[in-house]
């Protein structure tokens, strides 16, 4: 970094300006081969260390938007680009790469039910030939940062909704990634359990991790007043900061 490019880090709003993109789509657009379209003329970038909730009724695209962003579904059109990856460019045998860069969880958290926590978090490292020494020691430190140590020897079935989820956040965070993605990671949860996952995701987008909520949960969008993207019928129809769930204006 140049002395300026540091002077302008440390005001707010240069900073803001300045950082990098995690994500960018330039006029992205995904009709299915049924021929329904899901999204078009979608802009949007994210830069490193946002917190973004995408917001909109179901069948709105969210998902196909997060599709888009592991490279599940390919844009018909325009460009997606991750990590500063055009994901058009990437070669098959990439994807596996680009994935773990992102971390992703979902609203039936998807563990794996033989395993137990432990294992769960484990066997995301085991597959990527991290070392047993790597494993143990990386393993229960993501277990810490989401209240689950002494849970540890536990199976899924074991566990409340709740903390299946944080073993599932805790898994989307093992490679480290630039951007952690829930697609309504709240949606088989009841309020309280709820809150305290808004709350697990803020501490690690605060610890530095780009956060991408895909949620119809309006009472927890207008409690954080965080950065809304807001989806209709395939078109992003609202990017607004520290924003509600329904428009206000
Ligand atoms: N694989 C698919 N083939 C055809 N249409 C799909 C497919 N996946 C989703 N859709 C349609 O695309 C639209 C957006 O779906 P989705 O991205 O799942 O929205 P959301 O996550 O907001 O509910 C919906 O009309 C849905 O039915
Ligand atoms: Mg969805």
């Amino acid at each position: 970094m140049t002395s300026e490019e540091l002077a302008a880090a440390a005001t707010g709003r240069e900073a803001a300006a300045t950082r990098e993109a995690v994500i960018t789509m330039l006029d992205a657009a995904v009709t299915y081969p049924n021929g329904k379209t899901a999204l078009s003329d979608v802009d949007v970038t994210i830069p490193r260390g946002d917190f973004v909730f995408l917001v909109g009724a179901s069948g709105a695209g969210k998902t196909t938007f997060i599709k888009l962003l592991i490279r599940e579904v390919q844009p018909t059109g325009g460009r997606v680009i991750v990590a500063g990856k055009d994901l058009a460019r990437l070669r098959r045998r990439e994807v596996p790469r680009l994935r773990r860069r992102i971390g992703i969880v979902f609203q039936d958290f998807r563990l794996l039910p033989a395993k137990t926590v432990f294992e769960n978090v484990a066997f995301a490292l085991e597959v990527t030939g991290t070392s047993g020494a790597e494993i143990r020691r990386r393993v229960p430190m993501l277990l810490n940062l989401v209240g689950l140590h002494q849970h540890a020897d536990h199976l899924p079935t074991q566990l409340s909704g709740g903390e299946q989820q944080r073993v599932a956040i805790a898994r989307a965070l093992v490679h480290d990634p630039a951007i952690l993605i829930a697609d309504e990671p709240t949606g088989n949860l009841d309020p309280v359990t709820s809150w305290e996952i808004i709350q697990l995701l803020i501490q690690i987008n605060v610890l530095g991790t780009t956060v991408l909520m895909a949620t119809h949960n309006q009472e927890i969008v207008n409690a954080m007043r965080r950065r809304v993207l807001a989806l209709e019928d395939g078109k992003l129809v609202r990017d607004e900061p520290e924003a509600a769930y329904e428009r206000e204006y």
